[in-house]
């Protein structure tokens, strides 16, 4: 067994942002009862002795814990690298200015496309001027900046325009990652799954880009897995690398583990060491011995440790079975239909974006 490197402390589900690919749970009932400052600081001291090196700061939209630069205070004390990773509504300058104080070390800002307009219909409420007046603030404090935005039907087709924006704001780390298909994107799947004519475009686009940028900034492309033959190593294996803490304490092998129908464990009442290496949930699906064929047999096993289990699970009902993603999956025409509805000839590429609730009206 392996020691996490990283920590993901989910510190809220609050979010003043409605956008359709939230990675929150679907339902919010169970989190409202927030661990207290003294609670994160013995999870950040616990997950320091554990062997964790990078914290991650994230939510909801971490900024709406009042407590926030508390937190980043005790982590760098521990001597963790932390980076929040937010929407930046909140991110005055004053209080930007209070974070870099207490020591926190990059920041990551989600921007929702290239402009106000098709970025606040996807966000859902204005933002865009904000996020682009946080990013300026955050490189005039000398902070490592990365521009982080969701790919999906309604932007890829702006890729260029997107990169062109971050390029201006001076981002050293570029990230488009295409829409996950967990919670309220695999709801919304249908209005956000680009067609194949789509994604390869926006291949070339990057390729274009990474000579361009080479020395200058860093450009992460993650592609839509739906259009791949076999799945990613999701969070480099079940229980291998990192984990997650979410707003109530329950500790997870990754965010999305919050579907799963397996016992919860809360750092309220057992030690992140032992969570880490006791635990049922952890154990479940860590290395390769809970596989299933075709899995068990599959030469990639130790590669991508058979895909997703939360995807699994959402597509299939068991999260025992291979990634759908992977075309030895039994379960794979799950994915290839979506596949098929998302390149149908009827289809506009650009619809509006079903109506949705906002996670707050779901507790
Ligand atoms: Fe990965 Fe399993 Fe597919 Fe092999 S069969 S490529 S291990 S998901
Ligand atoms: Fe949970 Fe992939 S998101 S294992």
């Amino acid at each position: 067994m392996t020691r996490p490197f990283g920590l993901l402390a989910e510190l809220t589900y609050a979010c003043p942002l409605h956008c359709p690919y939230c990675s929150n749970p679907l339902k919010l009932a169970d989190y409202g009862d927030e661990l207290t400052t003294a609670e994160w600081r013995r999870v950040l001291t616990e997950a320091r002795e554990l062997g964790v090196v990078q914290l991650h700061l994230s939510g909801g939209e971490p900024l709406q814990r009042r407590d926030l630069v508390e937190i980043a205070r005790t982590a760098a004390e521990l001597g963790l690298y932390t980076n929040l990773i937010t929407s930046a509504i909140g991110l005055s300058p004053r209080r930007a200015e209070q974070l870099r104080t207490a020591g926190l070390d990059h920041v990551q800002i989600s921007v929702q496309a290239h402009e106000a307009a098709l970025s606040d219909r996807i966000a859902g409420t204005p933002s865009f001027d904000r996020k682009i007046a946080a990013a300026r603030t955050v490189k005039d404090l000398g902070w490592p900046l990365t521009v982080n935005v969701v790919l999906h039907r309604q932007n890829i087709d702006r890729i260029d325009d997107i990169i062109a924006l971050v390029e201006r704001l001076g981002a050293d780390r570029i990230e488009l990652a295409n829409t996950q298909y967990y919670g309220w994107g695999l709801h919304n799947r249908a209005a956000l799954l680009p067609s194949r004519t789509q994604v390869e475009r926006a291949e070339q686009v990057v390729r274009a880009a990474r000579k361009r940028l080479e020395g200058r900034a860093e450009l992460t492309y993650i592609l839509p897995d739906y259009y791949l033959d076999f799945p990613k190593p999701c969070m480099g294996g079940w229980g291998k690398l990192q984990l997650t803490v979410v707003p109530n304490g329950d500790a997870l092998p990754c965010p999305a583990a919050h579907t799963l129908p397996l016992p919860h464990v809360n750092v309220r009442e057992k030690s992140l060491a032992w969570i880490w290496a006791e635990s049922p949930l952890f154990q479940r699906f860590r290395g390769t011995g809970w596989m299933p064929e075709p899995c068990r047999g599959c030469p990639r096993r130790e590669f991508d440790f058979g895909g997703c289990r939360c995807q699994a699970f959402l597509l299939t009902g068991d999260a025992a079975r291979t990634d759908p993603v992977c075309i030895l999956s039994p379960d794979h025409e799950i994915v290839a239909e979506a596949v098929r509805a998302a390149n149908a000839e009827t289809r506009p590429v650009a619809e509006v974006l079903a109506p949705r609730p906002h996670p707050r009206d779901t507790r």
